[in-house]
């Protein structure tokens, strides 16, 4: 969608979310809270950007004094006004905004495209409006378009039998079909009010009337007999503009937090990372990054553990940011001069790839979301597996401080208080920490940061006696003494090739490469959080969630940071 297409889909979206107008809607979601914009229904809403920015600009001129809800309210008006040259509906304002965002209620309390007529009239009633607000506000549909998923079982499959919904206009159906190839197509988006849906006007209501609304859910209006009056009573512009102004108000006045309920948020929290981020400005985005991934990992089998750590160790400081890729300068020591860096590699593939995504698309795609993509990318290719989702809609840092990777990035020497803290500083649990040190699963690390287990564990020449006894002559075959600093030994032995559970297998078999790693056998909680990830089903299906937020620590979307044109 272009920008006006984004705003006019946001106002679609004020109205199915006005489940208290208190911009919960907007929130993001923490590592322990599922929110709102997270729910099923709400992954295809757009248009956050947009509030972001508009609120940005409120708080230069006057901070902590508007609501994100107030703010999302008018903007969906103007936006509408603007783009259809009507006044359209009255904004009354002194919204404030509400702190709790569940997914849960998103799914609980948003109408389904689905629903018949009395599960919907339920819904609304819950909400203090009535069957007439219904029918009115459903008149949204005149504008935007919808997902082929949301209606194509009207076409193919309605009632389980390979039919067609009979209340639906077969001469409309057959030009859905046209466009909606199968009940599996979840990407091609159809106009919601055919032949007038650049326009802003009563003729969603002709539709209808002519079994041509898209979903059961429009469809259902004209089931109920007061209903079906109503919509009958809609089809003149003039009426259907009149009626909508005093719905919208009515709508925008759901449980409103006012006085001195609620607060007023300094951030709307609308930047946030998103499936596809790219989809509209460079669509080819992802497929550039995969492509060259592939061809790289090809060639070099040990790019997957390296662009796998580079991620870890650009998000653990600063956010994933990129700020791991970015030079030292005369006066500055970046990241990744860092002693715990100096190990990095495979920033030259994450060069490679953004000069292509350059010249394809200037300006667009940020380093933090090449390196994101690239390490899913790499790992998956090589192990075969869709592996883990990234979202995308990071932009790229401007700071790199060599002392803040110091601070940030877990030592192999910690022990499992310290690495739980240094986790929880970044939003992620215990059970993050655990899975993700799973990803020890592949790579290798030099004999100096483990070789005092092998030596000189408590300073008397001695050995770890949480090492395996075995285990531990093996490596002192690799690593022959304390000063070796430049062998290298696999951290999964055994299965070092593959991305498996065996990590977790070897770990409660004392053979875990690093101090960190048999941490996390000191703590009941982790410990049985190791026990419980010996299944590679079970491993996979964790370690693809908490990729996710580790993919999320601190990002910068929305207007904060910037896209380098050069990531190094
Ligand atoms: C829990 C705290 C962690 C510590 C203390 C730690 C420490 C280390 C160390 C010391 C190495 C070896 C570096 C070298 O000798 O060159 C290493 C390698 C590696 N780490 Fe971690 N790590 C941790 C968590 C993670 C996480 C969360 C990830 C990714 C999700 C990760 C991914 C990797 C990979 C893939 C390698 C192998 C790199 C290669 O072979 O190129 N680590 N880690």
């Amino acid at each position: 969608m272009g920008a006006i297409g984004v705003l006019t889909g946001y106002s679609g979206e004020i109205r199915k979310k006005c489940d208290g107008c208190d911009a919960s809607v907007l929130i993001r979601s923490t590592a322990n809270s599922k929110a709102e914009k997270d729910a099923p229904p709400n992954l295809s809403l757009e248009g956050f950007e947009v509030i972001d920015e508009i609120k940005t600009e409120l708080e230069k001129k006057c901070a902590g004094k508007v609501s994100c809800a107030d703010t999302l309210a008018l903007a969906a008006r103007d936006a509408v006004s603007f783009q259809f040259r009507k006044p359209m509906w009255e904004v009354l304002t002194g919204r404030r905004d509400g702190k709790v965002s569940r997914a849960s209620e998103a799914l609980a309390n948003l109408p389904s495209p689905f629903s018949n007529f009395s599960t919907l009239l339920r819904s609304f009633k819950s909400k203090g409006l009535t069957v007439h607000d219904l029918v009115v506000l459903s008149g949204a549909h005149t504008i935007g378009d919808s997902h082929c998923n949301l209606f194509s079982n009207r076409l193919y499959n309605f009632t389980g039998k390979g039919d067609q919904d009979p209340s639906l206009d077969p001469t409309y159906a057959a030009f859905l079909k046209t466009k909606c190839r199968s009940l599996s197509d979840t990407t091609t988006k159809v106009d919601m009010d055919p032949g007038s849906a650049k326009k802003f006007d009563a003729s969603y209501f002709v539709n209808l009337k002519h079994k041509k609304g898209l979903f059961q859910s429009d469809a259902a209006l004209l089931t109920d007999r007061t209903s079906n009056k109503i919509v009958g009573e809609l089809q003149k512009s003039s009426d259907f503009f009149r009626a909508f102004a005093q719905s919208m108000k009515r709508m925008g006045a759901i449980e409103v937090l006012t006085g001195k309920s609620g607060e007023i948020r300094k951030k709307c929290g609308a930047g946030d990372l998103r499936k596809n981020f790219y989809r509209n400005s460079c669509p080819s985005a992802e497929a550039i990054v995969k492509k060259i991934t592939q061809r790289l990992v090809a060639r070099n089998p040990g790019l997957p553990a390296d662009l796998l750590r580079l991620h870890f160790h650009d998000c653990f400081v600063r956010g994933c940011d990129a700020s791991v890729l970015i030079r030292s300068t005369a006066n500055s020591k970046a990241e990744k001069d860092a002693p715990p860096n100096l190990s990095l590699e495979g920033f030259e593939v994450i060069d490679e790839i953004k000069t292509e995504l350059e010249k394809r698309c200037a300006g667009t795609i940020s380093c933090a979301d090449t390196l994101a993509l690239a390490a899913r990318d790499a790992v998956s290719f090589q192990f075969q597996k869709p592996m883990w989702e990234v979202l995308t809609g990071r932009r790229d840092g401007k700071v790199s401080l060599a002392s803040e990777a110091l601070a940030n990035l877990p030592s192999p020497f910690s022990n499992f208080l310290t690495l739980l803290r240094n986790f929880q500083k970044k939003g992620l649990t215990v059970h993050d920490l655990v899975v993700l040190s799973g990803a020890h699963t592949i790579g290798d690390g030099h004999c100096n940061l483990f070789s005092n287990r092998l030596y000189n564990f408590t300073g008397k020449g001695d050995q770890d006696p949480s090492l395996d006894s075995t285990y531990a002559a093996f490596l002192k075959t690799k690593c022959r003494s304390l000063s070796d600093t430049t062998t290298k030994v696999d951290m999964d032995p055994g299965s070092a090739n593959n991305f498996d559970a065996s990590y977790f297998v070897n770990l409660k078999h004392k053979k875990g490469l690093f101090q960190s790693d048999a941490a996390l056998l000191t703590d009941r909680t982790s410990n049985k959080i190791v026990g419980e990830l010996q299944k590679s089903t079970e491993f996979f299906k964790e370690f693809a969630q908490s990729m996710k937020r580790m993919g999320a620590i601190g990002v910068l979307t929305g207007y904060s940071g910037e896209i380098r044109k050069k990531c190094d």
